[in-house]
């Protein structure tokens, strides 16, 4: 019989907001994850970033963008996130003139090594008001079931389950097989959100930043974080016409 952990309600978390850890890994979809990290920063919230070695390598492959494993400018990381938004379709994206604006945000993204224990994110003293591993690779949703340790992002998500704080995986990977499935399940019972990199077509899809932001919005809500995404069904401006 399962019994859920359940994790505090993001609602729940009394005072100031505190940060937000993505954990960005080796599966397909790093766009979600550029995107994701961008929003937040934009709306003003402290990002602490880890990149797994194959996450790196997705970022690479799929959107061209390059860091060393031992640095990474945020400055150039928001540039490339605005870009490839507007070459995705998203509207007034990547003509920020808005020099000290753009500092802003970047003085609200963190970057921590992958192996660097020593973050902040690697204790449950550190406060946050959850962590988001986007996209979640088979690799490190195994690692997750079984609570092995072997980089940052396994770190900072077993903290998460074990202060009860929300935890969301965004997993991308078809068909599935049995092993992932029950892995799937596992994260689920320990108090983890499974929300699958898997966008709806129904909100009037014009362009494919239409099918991220529809992740990264859902990402949001878990989170309990306001945005203006993507319109909600029974807005008004939806039909299922
Ligand atoms: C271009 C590329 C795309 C990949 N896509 C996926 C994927 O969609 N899902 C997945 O589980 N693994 C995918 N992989 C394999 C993972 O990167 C690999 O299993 C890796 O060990 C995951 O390690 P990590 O979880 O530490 O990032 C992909 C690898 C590459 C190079």
């Amino acid at each position: 019989m399962v019994n859920p952990v359940q994790p505090a309600a993001p609602s729940s978390l009394s005072g100031p907001p505190h940060p937000i850890v993505v954990g960005v890994t080796g599966a397909s979809g790093a766009v979600f994850a550029m995107r994701l990290i961008q929003v937040l920063v934009e709306l003003g919230r402290e990002t602490h970033v880890v990149i797994s070695p194959p996450g790196r390598t997705v970022l690479e492959h799929e959107l061209d963008f390059r860091f060393s494993p031992q640095s990474f400018e945020a400055d150039a990381f928001l540039r490339h996130a605005r870009l490839t938004a507007a070459r995705f379709g998203a509207k007034d994206e990547g003509d920020s003139t808005d020099a000290s604006l753009a500092r802003v945000h970047v003085g609200r993204l963190h970057w921590h090594a992958h192996d660097n224990y020593m973050a902040p994110i690697a204790s449950g003293s550190f406060r946050t008001s959850g962590m988001v591993v986007c996209p979640c690779s088979g690799g490190t949703l195994a690692a997750l079931a079984c609570g092995l340790s072997q980089n940052l992002v396994h770190r900072a998500a077993s903290v998460h389950l074990k202060e009860r704080r929300p935890l969301i995986i965004v997993p991308r990977e078809t068909p599935l097989s049995l092993v992932y499935l029950d892995n799937l399940r596992r994260v689920c019972e320990l108090g983890g959100v499974v929300l699958p990199a898997m966008p709806g077509w129904y909100q009037g899809v014009q362009c494919l930043a239409d099918l991220v932001d529809f992740i990264v919005a859902r990402i949001l809500d878990q989170l309990g974080i306001e945005h203006t995404l993507s319109q909600r069904w029974g807005s008004g401006d939806l039909t299922t016409d």
